[in-house]
């Protein structure tokens, strides 16, 4: 009966895949709930490296029926193209289930993308581009064409002549783009994807609730993060979703009282790719050391990630947001060569201290980060798979952590293999 949640509570890029993947060996259902194939989670598995946009992340394991839920935006040909991508590696992806009430990205939504941030000039978000906004902001207008419309050609042409109507009046008038033909648009989405799609299409709200009531074994994949969630992230620079563990509620169609695990994703520090306030964000060559070492370029993007040193007061704040029963980290290892490594506790303010996430967000822009700095452990972690075995100085740095946020830290990942994996609660059992 009870579910599990998996949810960034930074800036995305948490290696929550890693994660997902490590529960969904004990599940039977593996459920996105929001953003679509803006988030990018790679996975590393029997030396094999797999980067996945749209497919949740459960689709590696032959036991599990990866689903893609309502709160989801859905671009067919990504999908269908990274289905294919699965499928020549020898994955399975005939279980997969897409619900008919996601709303699909199409690539009128990816035109206006581009325009729209390319318009915003220096002030712009510094989106994926991949059309999410408009798609959700059409969802939101109540335009927006849904996976089921596929199944029924008539209304598909007519909602898409509707809203190409009013969009290609937008793009010619405001961005001097020539209009997007809805017939020919049609055609090819029907052509190249209804078939395709057809089987996978389904009410994966009546899905989720028989998996609930049968095996209980249900998880519900975040994607992006806390801080980019769209009521309550660092606002406007935030995707346009839910990615706080509420939003699998109305994401996936399940009531709050399901969710019973909540596992917060932190990274041992910090990145953040796009524009927006970021305290604790490192300008030097520490900085340089923890893009170069972690590997911080985009997924799907290719962009150069800003890192920054770990920050408890977000955390603290991402506990709340989501309930978190606890906090697992990722890529420690990523500190392994520093001499000393910094957590941020608090901020000063206008010359006050404060601990709690300000609230208004010119507060954010101005707060200074006040850290606790310990020795670095200047050992190669990747190996460890024990906690006892840790050297001390990397116990104590989680151990600070955990008393800041004030639930205790899981799991902690020292690699990207499935392997490479400490079960740091066991330390403190
Ligand atoms: P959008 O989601 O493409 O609209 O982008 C809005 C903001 O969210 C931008 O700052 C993006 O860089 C950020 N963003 C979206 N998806 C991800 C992700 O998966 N990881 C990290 N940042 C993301």
């Amino acid at each position: 009966m009870p579910a599990t949640v998996v949810v960034g509570t930074q800036w995305g890029d948490e290696g929550k895949g890693k994660f997902t993947d490590l529960l969904a060996k004990d599940m039977t259902m593996v459920v996105r709930y929001q953003g679509g194939h803006n988030a990018g989670h790679t996975l590393v598995v029997g030396g094999e490296k797999f980067a996945l946009q749209l497919v949740p992340s459960g689709v590696l394991y032959s036991h599990i029926t990866p689903v893609i839920g309502n709160g989801v935006v859905v671009d067919p040909f990504v999908l269908l193209s990274e289905m294919q991508m699965l499928t020549d590696r020898g994955i399975d992806c005939s279980k997969l289930k897409v619900s008919g009430n996601a709303h699909l990205i199409l690539p009128y939504h990816q035109v206006y993308d581009e325009l729209h941030e390319r318009s915003l000039g220096s002030s712009q978000l510094g989106t994926t581009r991949r059309g999410i906004g408009p798609a959700y902001a059409d969802k939101a207008l109540r335009v927006g064409i849904r996976v089921q419309d596929l199944l029924d050609e008539a209304i598909f042409r007519k909602k898409l002549g509707l809203v190409l109507g009013h969009t290609n009046k937008v793009l010619s008038a405001v961005f001097d783009r020539e209009p997007i033909n809805a017939e020919e648009l049609a055609d090819r989405v029907l052509d190249e994807c209804l078939e395709k799609l057809r089987p996978h299409i389904a009410d994966t709200v009546t899905l989720v609730h028989e998996e609930l009531e049968s095996t209980g074994k249900v998880l519900f994949e975040g994607a992006q993060a806390t801080f980019l969630d769209l009521d309550h992230g660092t606002y406007p620079f935030v995707t346009s979703s839910s990615p706080s563990a509420g939003g699998a509620c109305t994401g996936a169609g399940v009531g709050p009282r399901y969710l019973q695990r909540i596992m917060g994703v932190a990274k041992a520090y910090v990145t953040r790719v796009g524009s927006g306030p970021f305290p604790t964000e490192l300008f030097d060559e520490v900085g340089d050391h923890l893009v170069e070492v972690g590997q911080e370029f985009g997924t799907n993007t290719g962009r150069r990630r800003r890192p920054g040193w770990i920050d408890t007061v977000m955390l603290r704040h991402a506990v709340r947001l989501n309930s978190l029963t606890e906090l697992s980290i990722t890529k420690l290892d990523v500190l392994d060569k520093l001499d000393t490594v910094k957590i941020c506790t608090g901020y000063e303010i206008d010359g006050q201290m404060v601990t709690s996430m300000p609230y208004h967000q010119s507060e954010l822009h101005a707060a200074k980060p006040v850290y606790v700095e310990l020795p670095g452990w200047q050992q190669d972690l990747t190996q460890i798979t024990e906690a006892a075995d840790l050297p001390a100085e990397a116990k104590a740095f989680l151990a600070e952590i955990e008393k800041q946020v004030g639930v205790p830290i899981g799991l902690v990942s020292t690699g990207p293999g499935r392997k490479q994996v400490i079960e740091f609660s066991d330390q403190h059992a």
